[in-house]
């Protein structure tokens, strides 16, 4: 007779298969599905067929939308928008709370369709994916109640085109519409060709739960829809999926003035360091990479351990993978179920067979994957050199990397050696340690000792080429309104820098002496090319200008980099440095009032003593704009922390050339980025008198960097240049779309500033901080 430790040893769990039932006749009874527009079903169009990635058996045929399809649907969401967007706040929360309601009703069904659809485990669509989805909802019906208060003087963008990808069908769902509804916007909402079902059964919601027509609009199809939609007259596009299809709707969008938001690729380290929990890391890489098979944005996908464990933890990592249950998604007990598509499946397979052919070892689960279905066995890679492929490129699929480091430094170094910056998750038992390194990974959301747990309280969004802006929580809130509004001045003509015969200077001076040099690294330097432009103002030339070229911006992006230190200085040195330069402004002002005067610019006091008064100001606010505590989880809290950029590059407006350049700078350097700045082209010599302010100011070299020149070509190389992760362009249309489009290079974020009067209230405020810095949302084991 076997003993009771046998018995327990030998011991498997019988299937336990969720019932499909009522799931199936919902299908069957539907056939082939339409387009959700303007609060009805369409008659099915052309159909492809929506397989489980199970058992590839159909289950449904669903609609490509054409662009006419689009087209209707975003006249439906437009037609609607007026009366939704002017309903009360809570008459708004009212409907969001009954499609979260709605939800929570049909959660069973909900996470089978899921299921069905994804191949994902019934325990997780169950236990995460449809209460997320319902909690997501409940949590913005709370914001449609507070908007006012909390978001004064903002409204609705109007109509959004919000495409979603096939890992997370309904919870990306619910990310997109509840934050847009709840803001007074209508959306139409395209799901990914592989998952549409779930969506559909949302649109059912709507209208069962009487959300009036056209303000949720759902059409289906391909990438050509989803091209389509971002085509279509919408005031804003949201995004999640690969970053290859970011870049070409970045590219799409460029110079159309409407709202971006992209949530793209990650490859996200996972560091565990010689004094963490072993086990409980372990089972935070369970979660981090085989959670969903893998096909998570977010996924601890690379694995750095330190080397003293390296041993000990690889053999426990490779003993809990083997207990992994791999098979029916439906089966209660089945931890990972089907890859999405066989097209998915083959994508896996052919990057880790290139990963292998290049050195890396594969080690994967020895279970038995079942006959049919797109399956692939959990695993991790151990030999992947820095240059292999698989270093670098999304598996999105369950199988790791899994590399070793000595020191924190290093770990910091491979964590950031990537083009991404979704997340991050570090564990060690050493708080020191643990909130150093967070601090350091570049990385929109770092989870300290936990891995891939979200709120609909925290915002989600990535750093570097993983997209930019947030998606829940306030900083999601926010991707949803209109900015601050301000009244639009027209952006006089830069003249041409070579109109002047060159060099040319004011009779009797030395033009050597009187060009104003360009400012790179705190010193001032020759233009690359030697070349000046001459400045016009009262009665002719009033001075000469650097002609800054390509290798000018470079050089100054090279020495912004140096700068770094400025970044780490507290807001309190920083807020020094400014009063400082105040100070110093202000003890000069009647020259600078002169310099002005030349140059015919209308109110010189007035603008020299509101650049006084607004580097006060930014020097007040340099140690108080600051994050949030988010209560998120039980047993966590949230710290949501505005850091800076790094280096940005800021292309000043023409007007107001003392004003307007201070404007951008200041709040820029105020929140710890080091700028490249490029002065108003008609006026550059009120940036250029800065020189010797900045010098006495103790601003350390490199923080601020002055090129001189042709606007337009300098933003250009700046918008294209990989080292600068943000840019600022105030200038003419047409230059503003050519900044977008070439800032689709790194997807580094972008911000078209409106010319305004910059003597206003309009020219500072918080909103000029908030786009001078990006969220990093801190997950900190907190109570129990
Ligand atoms: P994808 O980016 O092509 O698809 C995501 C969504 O975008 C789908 O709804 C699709 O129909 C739509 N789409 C495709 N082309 C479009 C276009 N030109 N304009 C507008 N919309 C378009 O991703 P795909 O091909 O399904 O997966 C490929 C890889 O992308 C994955 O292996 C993974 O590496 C990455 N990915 C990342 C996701 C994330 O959450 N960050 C989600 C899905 C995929």
């Amino acid at each position: 007779m076997p003993s009771v430790t046998e018995i327990l040893e030998s011991m498997d769990y019988g299937p336990a298969p969720e019932a499909t039932g009522e799931v199936t006749k919902w299908l069957s009874t539907r056939g082939s599905f339409g387009h959700f527009i303007g609060g009805r079903f369409t008659a099915p169009g052309q159909t492809f067929d929506v397989r489980n990635p199970a058992t590839g058996d159909l289950l449904a045929k669903v609609t490509q939308g054409t662009a006419a399809d689009v087209a209707a649907a975003v006249k439906a969401a437009r037609s609607a928008l007026s009366r939704w967007s002017r309903l009360s706040g809570h008459e708004r929360a009212r409907h969001l709370y009954a499609l979260a309601r709605h939800i929570q009703k049909r959660e069973r069904f909900l996470a089978v369709l899921e299921t069905l659809d994804n191949g994902k485990p019934i325990r997780e669509t169950r236990d995460i994916d449809v209460p997320l989805a319902a909690r997501h909802f409940y949590h913005h019906a709370g914001w449609a109640e507070v908007l006012a208060d909390e978001f004064p003087g903002r409204g609705p963008v109007g109509v959004c085109g919000q495409i979603i990808p096939w890992n997370f069908p309904l919870l990306m769902l619910a990310w997109k519409i509840a934050p847009a509804l709840a803001a007074g916007n209508t959306v139409v909402l395209k799901p990914a060709e592989y998952t549409p079902l779930t969506a559909l059964a949302f649109a059912e919601i709507c209208a069962e739960v009487g959300l009036p027509k056209g303000v949720v609009n759902i059409v289906t199809g391909d990438g050509a829809t989803g091209a389509a939609l971002v085509a279509a007259e919408v005031d804003k596009i949201a995004f999640t999926g690969s970053t290859e299809v970011g870049r070409a709707i970045r590219r799409a969008t460029a110079g159309t003035g409407r709202k971006l938001t992209l949530e793209l690729g990650g490859k996200s380290p996972f560091v565990v360091f010689a004094d963490a929990d072993i086990d409980a890391a372990v089972e935070g890489v369970v979660d981090a990479i085989w959670f969903n098979q893998g096909q998570v944005c977010c996924a601890g996908s690379r694995i750095l351990v330190q080397e003293g464990i390296a041993r000990d933890f690889t053999e426990r990592l490779a003993v809990r993978m083997g207990k992994l249950r791999v098979g029916d998604p439906l089966d209660k007990s089945t931890d990972m179920g089907a890859i999405v598509d066989p097209v998915q499946l083959a994508r896996i397979r052919d990057l880790v067979a290139q990963g292998e052919a290049e050195g890396a070892v594969l080690h994967q689960a020895p279970c038995r994957l079942p006959d049919r279905g797109s399956f692939y066995a959990p695993g991790f890679l151990t030999n992947v050199a820095p240059a292999n492929i698989l270093s670098e490129v999304e598996i999105f699929g369950p199988v790791a990397t899994l590399t070793t480091f000595r020191t924190p430094d290093e770990a910091v170094e491979l964590a950031n050696n990537t083009r991404y910056g979704l997340a991050a998750s570090i564990w060690s038992e050493n708080i020191n340690l643990a909130l150093d390194v967070a601090s350091k990974v570049k990385a929109g959301v770092v989870w300290i000792n936990a891995t891939n747990v979200f709120d609909a309280g925290a915002g989600f969004g990535g750093y570097r080429e993983s997209g930019f802006g947030r998606e829940g929580g306030r900083e999601g809130m926010g991707e949803y309104l209109t900015e601050v509004p301000v009244k639009a001045k027209a952006e006089p003509a830069p003249v041409a820098p070579d109109a002047a015969p060159v060099p040319e200077a004011p009779a009797g001076a030395d033009p050597i002496d009187r060009t104003a040099k360009l400012y790179i690294g705190g010193a001032q330097k020759r233009p690359d090319g030697g070349h000046s432009y001459a400045v016009r103002g009262k009665g002719g030339v009033i001075g000469l200008a650097g002609l800054g070229n390509r290798k000018d911006i470079r050089n100054a992006v090279e020495a912004a980099h140096k700068a770094s230190g400025w970044g780490k200085a507290t807001g309190h040195n920083r807020a020094q440095v400014l009063y400082y330069l105040a100070e110093n402004l202000s003890a000069r002002d009647a020259e600078f009032a002169r310099r002005l005067a030349s140059a015919r610019v209308p109110k010189p006091q007035e603008e020299v003593a509101t650049a006084i008064r607004r580097a006060f100001w930014y020097a007040a606010q340099a140690d108080k704009f600051d994050g949030a505590v988010h209560a998120t989880k039980s047993a966590h809290v949230t710290l949501a922390m505005p850091e800076p950029f790094g280096v940005m590059g800021l292309a000043c407006p023409t007007d107001a050339p003392l004003l307007g350049f201070l404007s951008l700078v200041l709040p820029a350097i105020a929140m710890g980025n080091r700028v490249v700045a490029i002065p108003s082209q008609n006026m550059p010599l009120a940036a250029t008198d800065l020189y010797q302010v900045f010098d006495t100011s103790d601003l350390p070299g490199g923080v601020v960097n002055i090129v001189t020149g042709p606007r337009d070509e300098l933003a250009k190389t700046l918008a294209g240049h990989d080292d600068v992760a943000a840019m600022w362009y105030c200038g003419s249309a047409a230059g503003a779309a050519m900044v977008e489009a070439e800032c689709a290079g790194n997807l580094k974020a972008t911000w078209i500033v409106r010319n305004r009067d910059w003597l206003s209230a309009e020219g500072q405020g918080r909103g000029f901080l908030d786009h001078a810095t990006q969220i990093k949302n801190i997950w900190v084991p907190y109570g129990e």
